[in-house]
């Protein structure tokens, strides 16, 4: 059989997986919104963790609440010019998602991006497990503050009383929002579906939230990931590619 054969195969599966779950859960990753302009983390050529030095650090490390503490200049200047893409719009498959959800054919999504792109598409049942960039809040004061003061900023972006604007994003050394994470375990304990699509579920707050999860697991993605081998269907491709393929057959059962 060849590989197109097998991709349209375990698309024709996929879409009966769908329709005949009951609670379908998505969990996502950067792969999501690489097709909107945003860069992933661990994809070999291009991901932001393959350069070995930004700005004189490991980008790992720059991403990490210890090196927030010590050298926020840094952690900002990497931060406005690597991560905050507000020009980025969403994608097919944020809106193919959207599109199911409206259907009834998804009962939440868990993104472990901080973009807020399934937002803007129009989901409503978005748990942002890492955080979400448009959350900006003063640590002295706690005053919110609009993004785009820290889009704006240079060095280290204050507030009127002085403290440092820390953007809602959950960083190396730092437990996910507890309430979000209550919710997140919630929604993975009811599922009897979970697509985990773009990601290579390699950080810990990842499997920790799936390693329980006994219902059907599909994974979508153009790369191996740490679930591979738990996984009921693996759909090798391109997000767009296979989100386009999916929404096409599922519409068909509302024609
Ligand atoms: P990774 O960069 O680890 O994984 C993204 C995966 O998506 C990779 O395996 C890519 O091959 C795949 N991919 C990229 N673009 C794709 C596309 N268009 N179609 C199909 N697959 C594609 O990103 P995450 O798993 O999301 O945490 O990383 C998890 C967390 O690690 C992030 O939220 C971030 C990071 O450290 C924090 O910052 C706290």
């Amino acid at each position: 059989m060849s590989t197109n054969d097998s991709f349209e195969k375990n698309l024709d599966t996929l879409d009966r997986l769908i329709v005949a779950a009951e609670h379908t859960v998505f969990f996502g990753g950067a792969g999501v919104s690489t097709e909107s302009g945003l860069a992933d983390f661990r994809s070999t050529v291009s991901g932001l963790y393959n350069e070995k030095l930004a700005y004189g650090y490991p980008p790992e490390k720059i991403l990490s609440q210890e090196f927030f503490d010590e050298h926020p200049d840094v952690m900002f200047e990497f931060y406005r010019t690597k991560l905050l893409k507000l020009e980025a719009r969403p994608n097919l498959t944020h809106f193919a998602l959207k599109w199911m959800e409206e259907k009834g054919l998804l009962s939440a999504i868990i993104t472990q991006n901080a973009d807020g792109l399934h937002q803007r598409a129009g989901s409503r049942r978005v748990l942002d497990l890492h955080g979400n960039v448009y959350q900006n809040t003063c640590l002295s004061c706690g005053k919110s503050h609009d993004v785009r003061t820290v889009a704006e900023s240079t060095g280290v972006p204050r507030c009127d009383c002085g403290g440092i604007i820390r953007p809602g994003i959950v960083l190396f050394g730092q437990t996910p929002d507890a309430k979000v994470v209550f919710e997140c375990v919630k929604e993975v304990a009811r599922c009897d579906l979970l697509i985990a699509a773009g990601t290579s579920l390699k950080v810990s707050s990842a499997g920790r939230l799936l390693d329980p999860f006994k219902g059907k697991l599909v994974i979508i993605n153009n790369d191996e990931t740490a679930l591979d081998d738990r996984a009921d269907l693996i759909i090798r491709g391109n997000m767009g590619e296979v989100f386009s393929a999916l929404w096409e057959r599922l519409v068909k059962h509302y024609e």
